[in-house]
């Protein structure tokens, strides 16, 4: 039996807080942003598709006094410097960073070739590097911080239908969310994973008997939904969530127990 989903917003406060969030035009990274704008946040929309991240920041607020939209390619260091320096002139900090973008190819293991594993790592994994290393220092000098990295099931034990780079890309970015835990305890800032199983957002992509499949498979029977990992990620980026270090919080309905 399909469990069902009551869609009840929850109510955070980040009041005086500034968030960073990749990958933030649609999905999982669209209502994270949307969860911090509604709870007072001051949020800062990045994504390759930049007219998805500003056509957001403008739907949230017309006068962009709250938001911003900006063109970030994770696969750029430099992209996150220029992002971090358009962030600190307009609010003067980031307190939050979710290293959300990510990209999913389902390519068969033999037909993998150099470029394109390295170019999934690039977006998966290298991307939470950079992200961290940077972040890392600014948030240390403030005092304060909350990274999230939205990793995967499929990182923790190669997914159910997840390719070999994404799954090993995904392992990388929980594992980094560990080193960067551990390099960052006791200076206010915490790092943590979440690792989802199928979310409704990957519906677009499957046929209908691939869905139906999945749901089958999930224990709860259903895919999650966007507010769900929301909910997630706005506690790990909340003040009350302090104690959360170097955590992958698994949210799967039930795939995958540990
Ligand atoms: N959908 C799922 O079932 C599922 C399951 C487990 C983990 N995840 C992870 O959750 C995260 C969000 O997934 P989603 O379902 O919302 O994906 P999505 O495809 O709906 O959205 C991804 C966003 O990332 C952006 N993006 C892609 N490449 C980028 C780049 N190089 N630089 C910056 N932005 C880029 C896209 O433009 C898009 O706006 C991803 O990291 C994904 O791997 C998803």
């Amino acid at each position: 039996m399909t469990e069902k989903f009551e869609n009840i917003e929850p109510n955070f406060n980040f009041t005086g807080k500034t968030a960073l969030i990749t990958g933030a035009a649609q999905g999982v990274g669209a209502a994270i942003a949307k969860l911090i704008h509604k709870g007072g946040g001051r949020v800062a929309i990045t994504d390759i598709d930049e007219a998805g991240a500003v056509n957001l920041a403008e739907t949230l607020d017309p006068t962009n006094t709250s938001t911003i939209g900006i063109k970030l390619d994770v696969r750029e260091k430099d992209d996150f410097l220029a992002a971090s320096n358009q962030v600190v002139k307009k609010w003067g900090k980031v307190d939050i960073v979710v290293n959300n973008a990510g990209y999913a190819k389902r390519t068969p293991v033999n037909d993998i070739s150099a470029d394109e594993f390295d170019s999934i790592v690039a977006i998966n994994m290298r991307s939470v590097f950079f992200s961290c290393q940077h972040f890392a220092e600014h948030m240390k000098k403030n005092g304060y911080g909350r990274i999230i990295n939205i990793t995967s099931l499929a990182g923790q034990n190669g997914g159910t239908v997840a390719s070999a780079h994404y799954s090993a890309s995904k392992a990388g970015a929980i594992m980094l969310s560990k080193y960067f835990a551990r390099y960052l305890a006791g200076t206010g800032v915490t790092v943590n994973a979440i690792a989802p199983g199928p979310i409704s957002t990957a519906k677009q992509r499957l046929s209908s008997e691939q869905i139906s499949a999945v749901e089958n498979q999930v224990p709860v029977g259903r895919f999650m939904e966007t507010s769900e990992i929301a909910t997630t990620a706005a506690l790990l980026a909340s003040e009350q969530g302090g104690f959360f270090m170097g955590a992958t919080l698994d949210m799967n309905g039930g795939l995958y127990l540990r």
